[in-house]
């Protein structure tokens, strides 16, 4: 049997089988064995942060009703706001999810086809041994760009006006509209819109490439006035 056309095929077959399960399975999970899986509040950094109360500044009103009043001083609220950008990372991620955003963008830089021109360096495996990456979102087809590198790369009222309606920012962008996310206008994204900017900002925090806003000054939060019309800084 093992001398005919389909004896090899069969050998070959279950032959390659098991290189894969090797190099897909076994020697990942033996690289990984020891290493502990990052949670939310463990990726939380200055990037992500800053992005955030980026977010409570240009949206008071939005972030006011989404999170509640900050403490009034950024230092000794530091929890605060650590915890919340956590939160919204959990969630971010799981709008991410429920969303299918996945559908159409993967988080995976390869090391091909000059990608890292494009995106930013080339993935690699620690950048996904976290909770936000359970079950891992490298994605499975690229109808819009890969965004493991996305955060920085856009204003938080970029993606708000695009998340609201991608054509306003990229002519004919086959994008859906997530209007849901917002309470009537994209300037006023509610929680779970502040949560999914918040997520796709931290995509790539944690790289060198990221424009670098670890040693920024955090600045007090100052409450909406009652008339929003007045909104002068
Ligand atoms: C049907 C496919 C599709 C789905 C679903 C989709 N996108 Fe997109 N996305 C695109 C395409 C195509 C582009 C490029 C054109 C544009 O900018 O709108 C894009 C662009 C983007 C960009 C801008 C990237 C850049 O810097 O140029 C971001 C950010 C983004 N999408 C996030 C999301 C998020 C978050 C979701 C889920 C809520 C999502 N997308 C769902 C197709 C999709």
């Amino acid at each position: 049997m093992f001398e005919s056309k389909s004896g090899i095929l069969l050998v070959a077959g279950l032959a390659f089988f098991g290189f894969a399960f090797l190099s897909n399975a076994a020697v990942p999970y033996l690289m990984y064995r020891n290493i502990p899986e990052q949670t939310a509040e463990e990726l939380v950094n200055g990037n992500v942060r800053f992005q955030f109360e980026d977010l409570s500044r240009r949206y008071p009103e939005s972030f006011v009703k989404a999170y509640g009043d900050p403490p009034a001083d950024p230092e000794a609220g530091a929890d605060w706001w650590n915890q919340n950008v956590a939160d919204s990372l959990r969630e971010g991620r799981d709008i991410y999810v429920g969303e299918g955003c996945w559908h159409c963008h993967s988080q995976f830089v390869r090391p091909v086809s000059n990608e890292d021109k494009r995106w930013g360096p080339v993935s690699a495996s620690w950048e996904y041994q976290n909770e936000l990456q359970r079950p891992v979102l490298f994605g499975t087809r690229r109808i819009g760009p890969d965004l493991s590198r996305e955060g920085g790369r856009r204003s938080n009222d970029w993606h708000a006006v695009h998340l609201f309606k991608p054509e306003m920012t990229s002519t004919k962008s086959p994008m859906p509209e997530y209007p849901w996310l917002f309470d009537g206008a994209p300037d006023k994204p509610n929680r779970r819109g502040l949560a999914l900017i918040t997520y796709v900002q931290w995509l790539g925090s944690w790289l060198e490439s990221y424009p670098d806003y670890e040693n920024y000054q955090p600045a007090p939060f100052e409450k909406p006035a009652e008339d929003s019309e007045s909104e002068d800084e």
